[in-house]
């Protein structure tokens, strides 16, 4: 499912500018936001009002000579600096202190480490499971703990007013609480490379109790499943999804469809059968073999996926191909 459609839509519906706030923080955003739209439209409408009354009432027509402008006048010049100085004040002040509370996470904030590459998100959670999607609790602090394999991308959760840079070779934190139940769509903000408008996540805020249900079985997917279904999770959990299709169509990597078991060529020329070793490299070295017609853009899920899902992987993609049922 795509998971942009249906929040935005319900966004648009319930607000002019953006979605239903759904964190703690986001009102105080949205309500700064109308005050300085609020203070900006009076100004304008006070300013350019004044101006064409003057224009009109100032002009030169028979019988009234156009009068130079009074060279200084105290009263004007203070007013109009000290009036929108207590503006800005209030406005510097609201802010920042909205701002310190957003960069500072409660003590007992649930922490999620996140790992972002081209193009997918992974969500690791304190039991190690790793999950394509941001599930988290409502009603409980949530701090993410941020990082990025490759280039520099950028978390973002417009309903939660959340948005935070991911950068390779260090960490970035943020840190939210999310009062709403239902799923939010999660965008990359910052431009990485040709699938970057495709590099989407959803967020499951789950009911209070719900969340501890979900992470236990999310975990242990492994072993009430047979290695085809489990494969097929991965393949969408772990990110396969954004670029390998199951219908037979190219994106940015080949179909699995009806690939275990054909002989393909490579960008070097050479000839190999899709078997259980050439996908095992390619899922750990993608570099080392790339098909023809394809860019060499894989990440390496070297350290990343557990011998058995690897082989729960290649039991999806056999699974796929009408040549591994003969
Ligand atoms: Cu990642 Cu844009």
């Amino acid at each position: 499912m795509n998971p942009t459609s249906h929040s935005i839509l319900i966004g648009s519906l319930t607000d002019p500018f953006f979605p239903k706030p759904s964190s703690t923080s986001a009102g105080n955003v949205d309500d700064l936001f109308y005050f300085i739209l609020a203070v900006s439209a009076f100004f304008f409408a006070v300013i350019v009002g004044a101006m064409f009354l003057f224009i009109f009432k100032y002009r030169e027509r028979p019988g009234v000579d156009a009068q130079p402008s009074p060279s200084h006048n105290n009263l004007l010049e203070v007013g109009w600096s000290v009036v929108p100085g207590l503006f800005l004040g209030v406005i510097f002040y609201w802010g920042f202190t909205s701002y310190l509370d957003m960069r500072q996470p409660p003590d007992n904030s649930y922490e999620i480490q996140v790992t972002a590459k081209k193009w997918s998100w992974s969500f690791t959670y304190p039991n190690g499971h790793v999950d394509n999607n941001l599930h988290v609790p409502i009603d409980k602090p949530v701090r993410l703990v941020m990082s990025s394999d490759d280039v520099i991308h950028s978390l973002y959760i417009p309903s939660f007013r959340l948005k935070m840079d991911v950068i390779p070779g260090r960490y970035t934190s943020t840190w939210f609480e999310a009062n709403s139940v239902g799923d939010f769509v999660l965008f990359c903000a910052e431009y990485c490379g040709t699938q970057h408008s495709q590099m989407l996540a959803k967020v499951v805020v789950h009911p209070s109790g719900e969340f501890d249900t979900w992470l236990e079985n999310a975990a242990n997917f492994m072993e009430t499943m047979t290695p085809e279904q489990a494969g097929e999770t991965l393949y969408q959990r772990r990110g396969c999804i954004q670029c390998h299709s199951v219908d037979g169509s190219a994106k940015t990597g080949p179909s699995f469809l009806d690939a275990y078991g054909s002989l393909q060529s490579m960008t070097d020329g050479t000839q190999i059968k899709v078997d259980e070793n050439y996908l095992r490299e390619s899922i750990l070295e993608p570099q080392a073999k790339v098909r023809a017609g394809y860019k060499p853009v894989m990440p390496t899920y070297q350290g990343q996926l557990k011998n058995e899902e690897i082989a729960a992987l290649i039991a999806y993609i056999k699974s796929l191909s009408k040549e591994a049922s003969q």
